[in-house]
């Protein structure tokens, strides 16, 4: 029995970008990657060695130089943009270390932004419910009608997650998500992830220089000289 098909698996992937003095910098060396169904992975490393690269390029918002890209059987390397466009929205959510909601929407209305783009009225209400559902689970059920100003540094964050899964993507991607928060918080935020990710299926990858937030992950993978390397436990 062959073993199932992972959600993501990357192969031979570089990437550079052009240097200062008309050199070239390869930030990425033929990597590989795997990354099962509902999986969790913290990739670890210095600032600077590539780990946003890495994850721009897994939620195509780059593209590699060389190398294959395939989510869920679809090699998204040769998409066009607009297709690109469309696999991301459906299939992948982002979070960053800064998380860029709308100052002038509310919480309720920051969630909805990833769903405009599909349009029927059913759906429309649909993904109002579970916006509202989410928040709620996420304790911000009080705080639909919020603006992001009003909210503390970890209730943003808890915003910002719920609108990355609010298209229920099959893979969650979060570049630092910890990284301006108070232990504490921050703490709140790793077990939100975990307990979302067994609740809804979603395979997460953490990009993260915490090693409490890393080593709480199934997986820890270190990226070093442009390639992952598994990490002792
Ligand atoms: N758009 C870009 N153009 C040129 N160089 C870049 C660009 N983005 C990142 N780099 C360089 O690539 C390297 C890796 O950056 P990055 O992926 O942001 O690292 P990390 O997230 O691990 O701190 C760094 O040397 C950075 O300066
Ligand atoms: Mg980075």
């Amino acid at each position: 029995m062959s073993a199932p098909a992972p959600l993501l698996r990357l192969a031979n992937v570089s990437k550079r970008y052009p240097g200062a003095a008309g050199g070239d910098l390869p930030v990425l060396r033929g990597l590989s990657l795997e990354v099962a169904r509902g999986e969790t992975v913290a990739i670890v490393g210095p600032s600077g060695c590539g780990k946003s690269t890495l994850l721009n390029l897994i939620g195509t918002l780059d593209l590699p130089d060389s190398g294959e890209l395939i989510l869920d059987g679809q090699r998204l390397d040769t998409l066009d943009e607009l297709a690109l466009a469309a696999t991301r929205n459906r299939q992948i959510g982002f979070i960053f270390q800064s998380h860029h909601l709308l100052p002038q929407c509310t919480v309720l209305e920051n969630v909805l932004v990833p769903t405009l783009a599909s349009g029927d009225t059913a759906s429309r209400a649909q993904a109002i419910d579970r916006a509202k559902q989410l928040l709620t689970r996420v304790g911000l059920g009080e705080r639909m009608n919020y603006r992001p100003g009003q909210l503390s540094g970890g209730e943003r964050q808890r915003c910002a997650v719920v609108r990355a899964l609010i298209n229920q993507p099959k893979l969650l991607l979060a570049d630092e998500p910890t990284g301006a928060l108070d232990r504490a918080t921050a703490d709140a935020l790793a077990a939100l992830l975990l307990d979302l990710n067994r609740e809804q299926g979603t395979a997460l990858i953490v990009v993260t220089h915490a090693p409490e937030l890393a080593k709480r992950m199934g997986r820890v993978l270190e990226l070093r000289d442009g390639v992952l390397t598994q990490m002792a436990a």
